[in-house]
């Protein structure tokens, strides 16, 4: 895990190293500095001595100098150190999602790949900066100050044979305590983003079901969840300061105590005491620091793993060796294909596929919502990979084909489909970067979207807002089914995607495709029966099995699904949509 992460520090490797060196630096003087008070005290002020005081002094000014400059240097580093490492982290991790196939990002689900790309990643920043500096810092402290506190004085250092393990078991129970809380408030963090994000990707639908209380409630739940196991934390962590103080007092009454009978005996002077003083407080503080140090690095290394998940998932969906980029027609065909979700392997989606579609078939795909229509369709363009069995688009099975060429002739328009912001020229050109106005034209009539897109004032170059809300739901629908067929695909597949568009535009479009892009094979799946009646088989899926294929009239006559949804949408005339 570490050395995964150690490859993210790349150009930020000089600022990682110069960090602890000024680090190392600055100590260097911190522990020089009681030494030379001591000897301000018994040299200069016991004796009277101006000159000797006035020197000393001015050194000392300089080192005091010296050791802030160092330390300013050192935090300047750490800064650029994490916060590059951060982008590195970042830049990384959002590059390997890009490589994602579908099932990857069912794995981890959106939210959560969120929070590891923002929360996660700040939490490794943070410590990542703590190792270099304080972690350096804390124990050189602690073992200079030791050393130097022995050397002056054997008998009093031990003292802090006593102090240092009553600070370091307190610390060690308030570590021990605190850990597991911090690591649910990370698992807890990812529910809130869910919700959120849930949340806000369909603000429409809460607000149109008037379901923001619920929502809200559900916010709040998690917010004081998180609040609650925060306070926790704080309150234990909060005993860290009393017990600092304790160990202090002790230490300070001790050495007193102890060092005044010293004095008095010749044993020891005045600076000297002085000086262990201070090395006593660096000591506490030494230890302090290191306790938090060890926090910090605990809470990251939950985010840390969680990072490296992420940069370590291999896209599942990957070109096999010599992968084919030619793709002959559009002929389809399923054998024996089981298929279930990474998620639920227990339960098949879709069982004993079997499907022969030739190249320029027009095929209608029916079925109740669940029946694994999209399932099915999804494994065309290898956006999910079969269980089982093959799929083979041109005679050729998927898996040997390269992925990119793949989906460039395979086109689909998802049920869920997605504008981005950004004019519909550019919008359109997704389908193909280098289309002419001519071409994105020709598409959008095809599509029956041209005629509504001429009477916005600005045409096509009409600024779509994120998310296409400044769109009508079937003009959407137009311009995702515009931009698949800007590919020119042999296979075309629309996943429920005239469902908002009206009858009569829904007939136009089909008649559209049967005259313009007669070759190319297309797949329709719909709930309107007037939508695929004209195809050539229509399959009638029934959770996930094929129940029946056939022509219109065929399964009129023998297919009972076929015959209720028939009759449920012409019962009362035509359909009233
Ligand atoms: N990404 C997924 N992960 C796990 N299960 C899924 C996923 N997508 C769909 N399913 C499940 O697969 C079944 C078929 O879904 P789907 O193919 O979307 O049906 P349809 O398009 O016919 O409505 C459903 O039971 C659904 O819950
Ligand atoms: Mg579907």
């Amino acid at each position: 895990m570490i050395k995964k992460l150690a490859g993210c520090i790349r150009e930020y490797k000089k600022a990682s190293l110069l960090t602890p060196l000024f680090m190392v630096l600055e100590v260097t003087m911190e522990v020089i500095i009681p030494i030379l008070m001591a000897k301000l005290i018994d040299m200069g002020i016991d004796q009277g001595d101006m000159g000797y005081i006035a020197k000393m002094g001015i050194i000392l000014v300089v080192s005091c100098v010296m050791s802030l400059s160092f330390g300013a240097l050192s935090g300047k580093f750490a800064a650029i150190a994490s916060a590059g490492f951060a982008k590195n982290l970042r830049h990384d991790m959002y590059y390997n999602v890009q490589n994602f196939s579908f099932s990857n990002i069912d794995k981890f689900s959106s939210a959560s790949i969120v929070t590891r790309l923002t929360t996660d990643v700040t939490n490794v920043q943070n410590s990542y900066q703590m190792i270099i500096r304080i972690a350096v810092r804390a124990p050189m402290i602690l073992i200079f100050s030791l050393a130097m506190a022995f050397t002056i004085s054997a008998k009093l250092a031990f003292i802090f044979l006593i102090t240092i393990p009553i600070l370091g078991s307190g610390l060690f129970f308030i570590i021990h305590k605190v850990y597991p809380i911090f690591e649910k408030i990370f698992r807890t963090y990812d529910k809130l983003n869910n919700v959120v994000q849930e949340n806000l990707h369909g603000i429409r639908v809460v607000k149109s079901f008037v379901r923001e209380d619920v929502e809200e409630k559900k916010f709040t739940d998690i917010s004081n969840e998180i609040y609650s196991d925060f306070t926790r934390a704080e309150k234990t962590i909060a005993f860290n300061g009393p017990l600092m103080q304790f160990s202090i007092y002790l230490c300070m009454i001790l050495i007193s105590w102890f060092g005044a009978r010293l004095i008095v005996g010749g044993e020891l002077t005045t600076g000297e005491l002085m000086s262990l003083i201070t090395y006593a407080m660096q000591i506490l503080m030494g230890l302090m620091m290191l306790s938090i140090v060890f926090v910090m690095i605990i809470i990251s290394e939950a985010s840390a793993k969680r990072i490296v998940e992420i940069l370590d998932e291999q896209s599942d969906l990957t070109n096999g060796a010599n992968p084919i980029k030619e793709i002959k027609d559009g002929s389809i065909k399923f054998e024996d294909v089981n298929f279930s979700y990474a998620k639920r392997k227990d339960k098949l989606c879709l069982s004993n596929v079997n499907i022969d579609i030739k190249s320029g078939e027009t095929v209608g795909v029916i079925g109740g919502t669940g029946s694994s229509k999209s399932s099915f369709v999804q494994l065309i363009p290898r956006l999910y990979d079969v269980t089982e069995g093959k799929v083979t688009v041109g005679g050729v099975d998927v898996r040997n084909y390269d992925i990119e060429s793949l989906r460039n002739e395979v086109a689909m328009v998802l049920q869920k489909n997605v504008l981005f912001s950004g004019t519909i020229k550019e919008n359109l050109r997704w389908g193909n970067e280098n289309a002419t106005d001519e071409e994105l034209i020709h598409v959008c009539k095809l599509a029956q979207a041209h005629d509504f897109v001429t009477t916005f004032p600005e045409g096509y170059d009409t600024h779509i807002e994120q998310g296409g809300t400044n769109v009508s739901g079937g003009q959407k629908q137009r311009l995702c089914i515009a931009r698949a067929l800007l590919k020119k695909p042999k296979i075309l597949i629309l996943d429920d995607s005239t469902s908002a568009v009206d009858t009569k535009t829904d007939a136009l479009i089909r008649k559209a495709f049967a005259e313009e892009i007669p070759n190319t094979t297309k797949i329709i799946i719909a709930q309107r029966i007037s939508s695929i009646e004209h195809a050539d088989k229509i399959i009638v899926l029934d959770n996930g099995k094929i129940d029946a294929v056939g022509t219109h009239e065929e399964l009129l006559k023998s297919n009972a699904i076929y015959q209720e949804v028939y009759t449920s949408q012409t019962k009362g005339g035509e359909d009233h949509e």
